[in-house]
């Protein structure tokens, strides 16, 4: 298997397909040809995009090729002209054959294993994660929908792949047939045991969340992730690791464990996404407080401030030293 070097995993560009005016789908595959590190569907990782200047962005793609094929990873890349120019870099200077270091995937957006019956509701590049996680539950027999927005037929490309595979538990929305989706009508009178999944722009997480709760959803059958929950994580700190010293900054768009990894220390992890518990932490010393973003630390632990999941947790400080 090829192994993260440093948080990270140089892999050379296969192939670079537009899907849509805006989209362009890149394969990437272990310079090697060894298999990459496993993923759960709904998972992502972080393109390290490097600029002439001597810079380094790095932006989160959900990974949509399937969990059981780990020779590739594939990614979607929407063209944002936002002015952080991390997506245009990939489109206009990364092509085939050239590397790129990306971190091991992490899952922020897994699917609910209690659940019967899956919905998933998603805007235009929004669909990539549910790739992964129709390829998932397709293989375990899992039952399933998706309804998938899009503006229009040109940039249909990745719903039609999906109705091509999965036929008509794929409904597509704004394809040219002027249907529009409606988030209520989707999710009203389903059965007990439905779980729904939204990904898209904040509005429309917005609206799945209020239409679920007006049904009589409740929180832990809803899942979402919007576009920019994989983007900029915090304010920057540093870290001290007790064993060894050494202090470690971490720029707001790492996590905490993936810049101790960058800096060529190692901690435990699993999941990289706050759900399995695997890089608990204890904190010796902190002046300020821990910003817990994980799901598996109780309400008194974070009370104490001296548990940290650093795959995901940040902190608000001047000095914060680990028990690493
Ligand atoms: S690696 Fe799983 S909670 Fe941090």
């Amino acid at each position: 298997m090829s192994e993260a070097q440093h948080g990270s995993l140089r892999l050379r560009v296969d192939r670079i397909e537009p899907v849509t005016p805006e989209i362009n789908r890149y394969t990437l595959s272990a310079e090697d040809g060894s298999w990459l590190p496993p993923f759960s569907g709904g998972s992502h990782v972080r393109v390290l995009i490097p600029f002439d200047d001597g810079q380094t962005r790095r932006n989160a793609y959900s990974l949509m090729s399937s969990p059981y094929d780990t020779s590739k990873y594939q990614i979607a890349v929407r063209r944002i002209h936002d002015g952080k120019r991390g997506s245009i870099t990939l489109h206009e200077k990364v092509r085939e054959g050239d590397a790129l270091l990306v971190t091991t995937p992490a899952n922020l957006f897994p699917l609910s294993k209690h659940a019967r019956h899956h919905v998933f509701i998603a805007g235009g590049v929004g669909v990539t994660p549910i790739y992964s996680q129709l390829d998932e539950l397709n293989l375990k027999g899992g039952s399933f929908e998706l309804h998938l927005a899009v503006r229009g037929p040109e940039h249909a490309t990745l719903g039609r792949e999906l109705q091509e595979i999965y036929g008509e538990r794929v409904r597509l929305y704004g394809d040219g047939d002027g249907s529009r989706l409606n988030a209520s009508d989707v999710l009203a009178g389903r059965p007990l045991g439905t779980h729904a999944y939204v990904c898209g722009p904040a509005r429309m997480v917005d609206d799945v969340i209020g239409a679920a709760h007006a049904h009589g959803w409740t929180d832990s059958n809803i899942h979402f992730e919007r576009f920019e929950d994989l983007g900029s994580t915090g304010a920057p700190f540093s870290v001290t690791l007790a064993r060894s010293g050494a202090v470690i900054e971490v720029s707001p768009e790492q996590s905490l464990l993936e810049a101790v990894e960058e800096a060529g220390h190692k901690l435990p992890y699993l999941c990289r996404g706050g759900a399995c518990g695997e890089c608990e932490t204890e904190v010796l010393e902190l002046d300020g407080s821990i910003d817990h973003r994980d799901d598996w630390l109780s309400e008194s632990d974070r009370c104490t401030n001296k548990l940290i999941m650093p795959c995901v947790s940040r902190a608000t400080c001047t000095k914060i030293v680990i028990n690493a």
